[in-house]
């Protein structure tokens, strides 16, 4: 396959908003407990109760931004449950997953320090469904409040002296279905109501997010601009990608090239929700004042078989590497409304960054696709405009390659490509426009010769990023050869 590809290193179209590369962690499976909190009293090396090793590798993602405790979870959680000595706390249920014994010891205190330890924002998403107004607005003075209160006091008497800051909140999740199964129109007058005591204390200024549409659900999104769009920041939006469908879902690994290819194309179909949900938003919100919070997407397959179904444990290939990147471009396309996405889950759940069993982690594709565009965070985005060929499958067909650039504060520029072929791989012609000199070129790459390929704990390395070298320069051109199934990225310094 040949194409060519055209970037203006000149065209700064704006900025890539770096909480684009947010994650989410729920109370869901081994996410939370075995995933990231193992408890100060394990043998498996911990700060304080967090896993060293998966701190360690999410770290060098450089996470902006951490959504918790759900999800469906945050529907059904009371934070006063999850404060207080750890002995204490109250054991309950997770009837949402798997019907196990939630022991709460991972809170909102646990939550801060974990935050702290990956650099990341916290993003906490508040109880609507079964919680009260009181509860909400008492658990952000609890955060918050820095003077006498007795939230703050609460605080200080389990240990934390000065109020944490704050920025993400949303108010509520998935209100459409496991939220309360609310009609937009009530979750609309909801919104209003919680957010107003959602309180701004001090110099912390919170970013209000009220609970989105799921997928196509315009409607939802209509109603919420029109009746409290002046009243929130963001509005989320969820969409997984799921083969097969959402009754009968595909299994993460032995699928064929029909699965790839179903995989592939509805990755794509992000585009159009993003477009035709920012074009309501646009007829409320013209500025642009309010983000679309993309707090849920990723892959979603049959669980793991001989795991509890509840836990959404799968695996992860070279085809969860493209998902992510074609979303991650497709983010980038659309960074003038986009303000936040948190790919479902960061780990052990859905499409995750690591997964581990009991004192072993690996790093799955996904992970390394974070980790290569983690460049384009906070950068510029740069004008790119491509022809290329299509990739064909039994009568249909998509864009064999996916591009995406940016200008980092450096100066320097970064390409990412995706060639979704599994079987073919692209030459692509890359005029660098308005870049006179280059000085160094370097490339990393992620691929495989198979559409399964991922990572064991026998073999965590099977699925590793490699120095990419298949490119020549022609002046101002580079003659990339992409190989089937891979991601690459492209690092460009101007002299
Ligand atoms: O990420 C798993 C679940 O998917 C979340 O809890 C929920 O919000 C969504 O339906």
């Amino acid at each position: 396959m040949k194409g060519s590809i055209i970037v203006n290193t000149d065209w700064e179209k704006g900025v890539i908003n770096k909480n684009i590369y947010g994650q989410f962690a729920e109370h869901l499976g081994r996410c939370i407990y075995e995933g990231l909190w193992v408890g100060q009293d394990s043998p498996i090396p911990n700060t304080d109760g967090i896993r060293n090793d998966v701190a360690g590798a999410l770290q060098k993602l450089n996470i902006p931004v951490l959504r918790w405790p759900g999800g469906c979870f945050a529907d059904e959680y009371h934070w006063k449950d999850g404060i207080g000595p750890k002995e204490n706390r109250k054991r309950m249920v997770n009837t949402h997953w798997g019907g196990v014994v939630e022991n709460n010891h991972f809170g909102t205190h646990e939550f801060f320090q974990l935050c702290e330890l990956l650099n990341a924002e916290p993003y906490i998403c508040g109880n609507v469904g079964s919680g009260t107004v009181q509860e909400m607005s008492e658990w952000v003075e609890y955060m918050t409040f820095d003077g006498e209160s007795p939230m703050a006091s609460w605080r200080q008497e389990n240990g934390r002296e000065k109020p944490w800051k704050l920025k993400y909140f949303g108010v509520g999740n998935e209100n459409w279905g496991c939220g309360g199964n609310m009609r937009p129109e009530y979750y609309a007058d909801l919104y209003r109501r919680y957010q107003t005591y959602v309180r701004n204390y001090g110099d912390n200024r919170i970013y209000r997010i009220a609970g989105g549409a799921n997928v196509d659900g315009y409607r939802w999104t209509e109603v919420l601009m029109r009746e409290a769009g002046h009243l929130m920041d963001g509005l989320s939006l969820h969409n997984y990608t799921v083969p097969g469908s959402w009754e009968e879902k595909r299994q993460a690994l032995g699928f064929d090239e029909a699965e790839w290819f179903e995989t592939m194309k509805k990755s794509l179909y992000m585009d159009e929700l993003i477009t035709r949900h920012s074009a309501i938003m646009d007829q409320y919100d013209p500025g642009k004042r309010v983000g679309l919070i993309v707090d849920e997407w990723g892959t979603w397959f049959l669980t793991e078989p001989g795991t509890n179904p509840g836990f959404l444990y799968q695996q992860n290939t070279m085809r969860d590497a493209l998902v992510a990147g074609l979303h991650l471009h497709i983010f980038h396309n659309h960074h003038d409304r986009v303000q936040m996405t948190n790919i479902a889950q960061m780990v052990n759940v859905l499409q995750a960054m690591v997964l581990t069993e009991g004192p072993a982690m690996l790093l799955t594709p996904t992970y390394h696709v974070f980790e290569m565009f983690k460049v384009h965070q906070d950068a510029q985005a740069l004008a790119t405009y491509a022809e290329v060929d299509r990739y064909e499958y039994d009568g249909d067909s998509i864009p064999q390659v996916s591009v995406s650039a940016s200008k980092a504060q450096d100066g320097c520029i970064h390409i990412s490509l995706c060639n979704v072929h599994p079987g073919e791989s692209a030459n692509v012609s890359l005029e660098l426009r308005g870049l006179e000199e280059m000085k160094k070129i370097s490339g990393t790459v992620l691929a495989s010769d198979e559409m399964q390929a991922h990572n064991t704990f026998d073999q965590p390395e099977r699925v590793k990023k490699e120095a990419f070298t298949s490119f020549q320069q022609q002046g101002q051109h580079l003659d990339v050869t992409l190989p089937p199934m891979s991601v690459v990225m492209l690092s460009i310094a101007p002299k």
